[in-house]
């Protein structure tokens, strides 16, 4: 992250003008190192929603939102799609590197060894409601490892790190599984060593005492693809909320609890689920034939309707993921006999007329990964409630990494934005029987 070259910020109130480095990474924009701004000229800079921010280094993950380009440590996301599975996808995040076959089947073997919770951690279900969103139940019982899992709190020892960072990838899956038996109302059901880590999330959701789950290896393959597609998407809200949470010394379990707190929202990890809300609305209200009418609904800025599963932050091209999740799509619904299914009908129509539109080429709106993954998971059997709880149980890699990455830096701080105050500046106290 060395700067050769330099901005100039110069001001017309009289303020003198000062110089700020310019770094360069090894893809993507230069930045300008503003740390110094207010020091130098007691001006902050503005910037809600982090649209020119750059808030962190890092060495995970790089996206082109441009030409639609997701990248694993190095490795474009096509690659690992097709040529890995998520726990070697996991390595790398975690590590760095791809690992080796000894590597992955020790990775693997330690995976599996912290795949149960505790077994008083059941009683903590009894606690809720049936009806309980099963997000709200993952947000408490991720957050309630660290009163379990006291050994591995330091986390200025990178060992500890470590072994929380194996122990949350691993239990997720379990709590995830947890949340929905509870939900069904059927008994919760052991991790099994011998199933990869897919197939292990599906005999856990499906299973029962009385029944085996019987694996299907598309369905496991296309559990398994969703899961390297949402293991990491750099500096997103939920791995920054993650990362802010983390900065001020909190306990990783902590931190994954506010990500997945984030995550919740439907502008991020609701959206598949809002996607699919979507498209069996229209499918009730008369299906591909009004499309028409519904789009002038999106583009209509006062009925507070928009395409869900379209646009992203970053994205100004096709999401890479999303052209994965379709490819898997079709492939479950051609497994499962659903390939006349008019949900999906309706979603391909749906993105045909409005890859054709104005409204969303102008503001190059094109479909992220959320518009197939809600449709793959509904054909699976996986609940719509359930949606962004996958996405967390993927998602956690992701976090636990970029915490990691944080804490590991020397000269890490507390993240202390600033503001532009636009209330009240001092003013007299009005005692309450004179106001
Ligand atoms: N439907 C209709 N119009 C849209 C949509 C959409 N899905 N997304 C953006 N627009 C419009 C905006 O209204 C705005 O129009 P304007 O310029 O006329 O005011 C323009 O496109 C730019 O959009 P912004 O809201 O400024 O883009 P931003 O980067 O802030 O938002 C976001 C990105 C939140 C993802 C947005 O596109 C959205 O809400 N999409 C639907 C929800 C969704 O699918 N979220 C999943 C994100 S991916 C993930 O989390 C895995």
């Amino acid at each position: 992250m060395k700067g050769e070259h330099k901005a100039t910020l110069s001001f017309s109130d009289g303020t003198p003008s000062i110089e700020m480095p310019i770094y360069k990474g090894t893809v993507g924009p230069d930045v300008i190192d503003i740390r110094k701004i207010y020091g130098q000229t007691g001006k902050f800079t503005f910037d809600p929603g982090f649209m020119s921010t750059a808030a962190c280094e890092s060495k995970i993950t790089y996206i082109d939102g441009d030409k639609g380009e997701l990248v694993y440590r190095g490795y474009p996301i096509e690659v690992l799609a097709q040529n890995c599975d998520f726990l070697e996808t996991c390595y790398l995040l975690l590590y760095g590197e791809l690992p080796t076959a000894a590597e992955r089947g020790q990775f693997g073997a330690e995976i599996n060894n912290h795949s149960m919770v505790h077994e008083q951690m059941h009683r903590f279900f009894t606690g809720f409601r049936r009806d309980a969103h099963p997000m709200a139940i993952l947000v408490a019982v991720i957050g309630a490892l660290a009163a379990f899992y006291h050994d591995t709190l330091d986390i200025t020892d990178p060992e500890s790190r470590r072994k929380s960072a194996i122990r949350v990838i691993a239990k997720i899956p379990t709590l995830m599984a947890m949340a929905y038996k509870y939900s069904v109302g059927e008994p919760f059901r052991y991790p099994r060593f011998e199933l990869s880590f897919a197939a292990n999330i599906m005999q856990m959701m499906f299973g029962t005492p009385c029944e085996d789950y019987v694996r299907n290896d598309v369905l496991v393959r296309a559990l398994d693809r969703i899961l390297i597609l949402h293991a990491d998407h750099e500096q997103n809200a939920s791995t920054s909320t993650v990362r802010l949470a983390g900065s001020s010394g909190a306990n990783p379990f902590a931190c994954i609890s506010a990500g997945i707190s984030t995550l919740w929202g439907p502008a991020h990890g609701g959206a598949n689920e809002a996607c699919l809300v979507m498209l069996n609305k229209l499918l009730a209200d008369g299906g591909v034939s009004k499309i028409g009418d519904f789009i002038k609904q999106v583009k209509d800025k006062d009925s507070g309707v928009k395409l869900m599963g379209f646009g992203h932050r970053v994205y100004k091209n096709y999401d890479p993921r999303a052209k994965l999740m379709r490819e898997s799509c079709h492939e479950v619904l051609t497994e499962l006999g659903l390939h006349d299914d008019p949900l999906f009908a309706i979603a391909m129509k749906l993105e045909q007329i409005a890859l054709e539109d104005d409204y969303f080429v102008s503001r190059k709106l094109y479909p992220n990964v959320d518009y197939y993954s809600g449709i793959v998971q509904k054909a699976m059997g996986i609940p719509v409630s359930m949606f962004t709880c996958m996405f967390a149980v993927a998602r956690t890699v992701g976090w636990i990494s970029q915490w990691n990455e944080m804490i590991s830096e020397p000269d890490q701080k507390i993240g202390r934005p600033r503001q532009l105050y636009t209330g009240y500046p001092t003013r007299e106290f009005i005692p309450m029987n004179k106001r």
